[in-house]
């Protein structure tokens, strides 16, 4: 793991990230509660013929939290400044999930920077007023309890049933990325992303080759969020992955990566 320094705001943090292979650039957004441990697959299926990045948002894995605050703004911020700190004028951007809610706060900014995105189990809007009450719960709680009871309670959100009931290590592996994180930067993320913008309206707007995927038993962000997505996002593509839940890159890697690397051959 290489670590650098960024200026984002007033501060310079630093970010952990894995920058591996060569080609065209790919760079992966990890979900929330979880780490850039979760794309090791995808970091080994792709970097043979791609150039392939993944790090830390602001305070997880081995990133520093910083002062400011983590809304999916800053979380862009801070992947521009990488970006240039990196001399990368051009990436495709894959982000699932909260991934997905920062990859299109760094689209609405800086498109210009994206040639390509894929979109994988996420949504476009924001939340309800019950589901903001609900992450700044989850933020008190990751503060009371620490992050192995927030990966406790995340674990059957996260998985499909398919992989609950058949793949335990799977279930082992994401609690241990989960637990690994510091418990202040997990109710930050709540809060930044309780506070995120719809993003609906920026759909219409998206000119890059698009390539939208979702687990058939994703649960919080189901197959039907792709689907809206996917009509209203010219030259976009749905896929949906048979028996993966919200983890689907974790869950089927190998279906994943063949999108990712089909999408990818068109750059
Ligand atoms: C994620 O997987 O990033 C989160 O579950 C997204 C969310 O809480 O909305």
């Amino acid at each position: 793991m290489k670590k650098i320094s960024i200026n984002s705001g007033t501060e310079s943090i630093e970010l952990a990230y894995r920058d591996e292979g060569e080609g065209t650039t790919v760079i992966f957004l990890h979900a929330f509660p979880l780490s850039q441990r979760m794309w090791d697959s995808q970091i080994k299926a792709l970097s043979a013929s791609h150039r392939v990045l993944t790090f830390d948002w602001r305070g997880f894995g081995e990133s520093n939290l910083g002062a400011g605050n983590s809304s999916m703004e800053t979380f862009a911020d801070d992947l521009a400044e990488l970006l240039k700190a990196l001399e990368i004028e051009q990436v495709v951007l894959c982000g699932l999930s909260m991934g997905g809610y920062a990859a299109l706060a760094f689209y609405r900014k800086y498109s210009a920077k994206v040639s390509g995105l894929i979109l994988a189990d996420t949504k476009a809007g924001a939340d309800t007023e019950e589901a903001r009450r609900s992450r700044y719960e989850m933020a008190e709680q990751a503060r009371q309890k620490g992050s192995s009871a927030i990966a406790e309670l995340m674990i059957p959100k996260l998985l499909g049933l398919s992989t609950q009931q058949n793949n335990a290590q799977i279930a082992e592996e994401v609690k241990a990325i989960i637990a690994n994180n510091a418990a202040e930067a997990i109710a930050a993320a709540q809060e930044g992303m309780a506070q995120r913008k719809d993003s609906n309206d920026l759909l219409a707007e998206i000119s890059c080759p698009t390539l939208i995927i979702a687990g058939s038993e994703d649960t919080l962000t189901p197959p039907s969020e792709a689907e809206t997505m996917g009509s209203r996002i010219r030259s976009a593509e749905v896929k949906i992955i048979d028996k993966a839940g919200h983890l689907s890159n974790l869950e089927q890697p190998e279906i994943f990566n063949q999108l990712v690397l089909k999408f990818l051959s068109r750059f």
